[in-house]
């Protein structure tokens, strides 16, 4: 039995990763850990709340006492640690949440770590999940590689870059076995509605206008959340310790080129004519220090470890489209704030 800490596994990835390893490995007890800030949503795993191999603990990375007593209660072999502010925009107008939960708050889990491992790493793993954006911003030509420079240009990307950075130094410091990927965009159910694909999905909906940042011409290398739950699977089990793995889905689009396919697919299953959805582009003030191109080169967990994603963009984005069309009451619970009731209403009274 291996008990494994995932952080953040209410949110959009996390949720994926966590039913993921609690369907996969009956053996592993998992445990997310999770302060459900407005991207927390435990109505992401209603379908594996009741399995006995997992368990929901409340509670704020940054908060070192909280960690050292779970770390003393469960004796965590692994951690797997996606919790982050994950949000450009809120990055922009509220840099310092970002500073606190993703450098204070890694940190702070670092320690936990090494506190409870002492000097026996044997067996034990933390695996920090991190995006492509550290590396900054490409030009036309290039790919990010895993020993491009890192080179961050928002409050988001330096706080992750940052954390990234000091994951390393535990390791070359301290042995502290750890792991690290940097993944492209994703993309998939279950994503909170402030994020281009799902925001977009629910105002076509709702023939809501679509703010399009500047030109639309920024580049995003888009990814089926799945896919990377699967890498990080793989990682988890077969990466070597110290090493980055960049996951990324050969797959760039401009925005303006993906919101056109994004709505001509709402079209088709709207029953709405074609061009109706395109009606809603708006052009907007473009975000300050947009990011101009993201683009993944992913031969190395290719190579060493066998991993491609598994769909066409084709079908991961007609899959999703389907998915929030079908999932109405989670939508309309998260765009109205009642899914932030559910833990109150799941938990507290027990
Ligand atoms: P998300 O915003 O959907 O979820 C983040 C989760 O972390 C939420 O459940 C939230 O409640 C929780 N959380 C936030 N602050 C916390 C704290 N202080 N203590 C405990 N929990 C806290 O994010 P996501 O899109 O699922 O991203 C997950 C991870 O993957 C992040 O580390 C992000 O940087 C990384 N990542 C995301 C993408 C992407 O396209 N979304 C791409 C590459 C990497
Ligand atoms: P986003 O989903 O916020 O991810 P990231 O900024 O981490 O790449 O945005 C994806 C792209 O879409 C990015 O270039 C910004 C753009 N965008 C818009 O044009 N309009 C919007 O309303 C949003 C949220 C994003």
């Amino acid at each position: 039995m291996e008990n494994i800490l995932i952080t953040g596994g209410a949110g959009f990835i996390g949720s994926h990763v966590v039913r993921l390893f609690v369907n996969k490995y009956p053996n592993y007890q998992i445990f997310n850990l999770d302060k459900l800030t407005y991207a927390g949503n435990l109505e992401n795993l209603t379908d594996i709340e009741g399995a006995p191999n997992y368990s929901f603990l409340k509670g704020d990375i940054v908060d070192s006492d909280f960690l050292a007593n779970i770390f003393n209660k469960h004796n965590f072999d692994a951690v797997i640690h996606l919790a982050a502010e994950s949000h450009v925009d809120r990055s922009i107008s509220n840099p310092l949440e970002f500073i606190k939960t993703n450098i204070v708050g890694t940190v702070e889990l670092l320690n936990a770590a090494r506190t409870s491992w002492g000097t026996n790493f044997e067996g034990k793993r933390f695996y920090h999940i991190s995006t492509d954006e550290v590396y900054g911003s490409l030009g036309e030509k290039g790919l990010f590689e895993e020993t491009t420079p890192y080179d961050p240009r928002s409050p988001y990307s330096s706080s992750k870059a940052s954390s990234d950075h000091l994951v390393r130094a535990y390791f070359h410091t301290y042995g502290l076995p750890v792991v690290i990927s940097n993944c492209s965009n994703n993309y998939g159910s279950h994503q909170f509605p402030e994020k281009l694909i799902p925001l977009f999905i629910n105002n076509i909906k709702n023939n809501k206008p679509l703010p399009v940042y500047g030109k639309g011409e920024n580049i995003r290398d888009w990814l089926w959340v799945n896919d990377h739950a699967k890498a990080i699977d793989l990682i988890f089990h077969k990466g070597k310790n110290g090493e980055t793995y960049n996951i990324g889905g050969h797959n760039e689009w401009t925005n303006i080129a993906l919101i056109k396919e994004l709505c001509h697919i709402m079209d088709e299953q709207l029953s709405r004519s074609k061009g109706t959805s395109e009606r809603l582009i708006t052009f907007v003030k473009d975000r300050a220090g947009h990011d101009a191109r993201y683009a993944i080169d992913a031969s190395k967990i290719k190579d060493e470890l066998g991993w491609i994603p598994s769909i066409t963009f084709e079908e991961g984005l007609r899959q999703t489209v389907n998915w929030y069309l079908e999932n109405v009451e989670w939508l309309n619970r998260v765009t109205s704030g009642d899914y932030q009731n559910y833990y109150q209403n799941q938990y507290q009274k027990r």
